[in-house]
């Protein structure tokens, strides 16, 4: 973002409730983009005003310009967590791009499970698991194989950045609309009906669970974890970073993935030829050269 003052800066974006100039978009568009590499293009400006609307409402603020002064503070760190919460998109869906579950169901799990009966260890990795529907769709496809997976040394990594989706995923709750997806054999066996008050709703039941870890996360920041994946999916995030952020995250997707793992990816996002990967099927990416580094 260029230190000059643009032409519009000055200007309102829009009549509404609270002032919101050109400047306030801009400054709060460069702190999305520097804290979790989500790209908010002019076009956005009236999104950003409607999604944080509410929230200048809450904590008893005029303007942006206000709300700018606190996200831009040293200490507005939690602040700043939550203006990016709420320019994220979370919508996800139980079995959603479901070619992706076919494909490990039929050609990735079945090798990685003979090896984890013989006490390997299984890593998978849903690398942007909003509510946790991605995450639980991949323990159930494992149950469906491995009904007795949660013996063996099998695990699903699933992280998000935001904290308010990772709690609502540790809940493990949805209702009947959100468990429909589910193959009617897996829900049967694996959801049951939950005690909740009012409408309808159920729940994953403790071997879906046990298979699944959930952390805070965030892909621009060093990755902590020890071990490569079997198995990583990265869907429907990366379509909201510019190149030279995608980049550097499959970059750093090819040193954690296992020689033979699969990265699994969005419809709507494509990895550069330049990259160390190969397409395998719809979507899908082995490292290039079976992984030789
Ligand atoms: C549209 S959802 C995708 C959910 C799931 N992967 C799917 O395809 O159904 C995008 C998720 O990416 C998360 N996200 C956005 N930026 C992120 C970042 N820098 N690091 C980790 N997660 C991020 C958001 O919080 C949101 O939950």
């Amino acid at each position: 973002m260029s230190g000059t003052l643009r032409k519009q800066d000055a200007s309102p974006v829009a009549d509404g409730e609270f002032a919101f100039t050109w400047a306030d978009f801009h400054t709060i568009a460069q702190i999305v983009h520097a804290e979790s590499g989500i790209v908010l293009a002019d076009s956005k400006a009236n999104l950003v005003y409607s999604r944080l609307a509410k929230r200048l409402r809450k904590i008893g603020l005029r303007s942006f310009r206000d709300y700018c002064e606190i996200v831009q503070r040293e200490d507005g760190a939690d602040e700043r967590q939550v203006m990016i919460a709420a320019m994220t998109t979370n919508v996800t869906r139980f079995f959603r791009e479901t070619h992706h579950f076919s494909l490990l169901e039929k050609i990735v799990l079945p090798p990685l499970l003979d090896r984890a009966k013989k006490g390997d260890r299984v890593r998978l990795w849903s690398s942007a698991c909003s509510s946790g529907e991605e995450p639980y769709s991949l323990a159930l496809t494992i149950l469906g194989l491995m009904p007795d997976a949660g013996k063996h040394d099998i695990l699903i990594l699933a992280s998000d950045l935001d904290p308010n989706m990772l709690a609502r995923a540790e809940t493990g709750i949805y209702s009947a609309a959100q468990v429909e997806p589910i193959p009617a054999d897996l829900r049967r066996k694996w959801i049951s009906a939950a005690k909740a008050e009012g409408a309808m709703s159920f729940e994953v039941t403790p071997p879906v669970r046990e298979l699944v870890r959930f952390r805070e996360l965030n892909l621009l920041d060093p990755w902590p974890m020890r071990g490569r994946f079997d198995v990583i999916f990265c869907r429907n995030v990366m379509i909201y970073f510019d190149d030279e952020t995608q980049n550097g995250i499959w970059t750093r997707f090819a040193k954690v993935l296992e020689p033979d793992g699969v990265l699994c990816i969005g419809h709507s996002e494509r990895i550069p030829a330049s990259m160390p990967f190969e397409l395998v099927a719809q979507t899908s990416y082995r490292l290039a050269g079976g992984g030789a580094r």
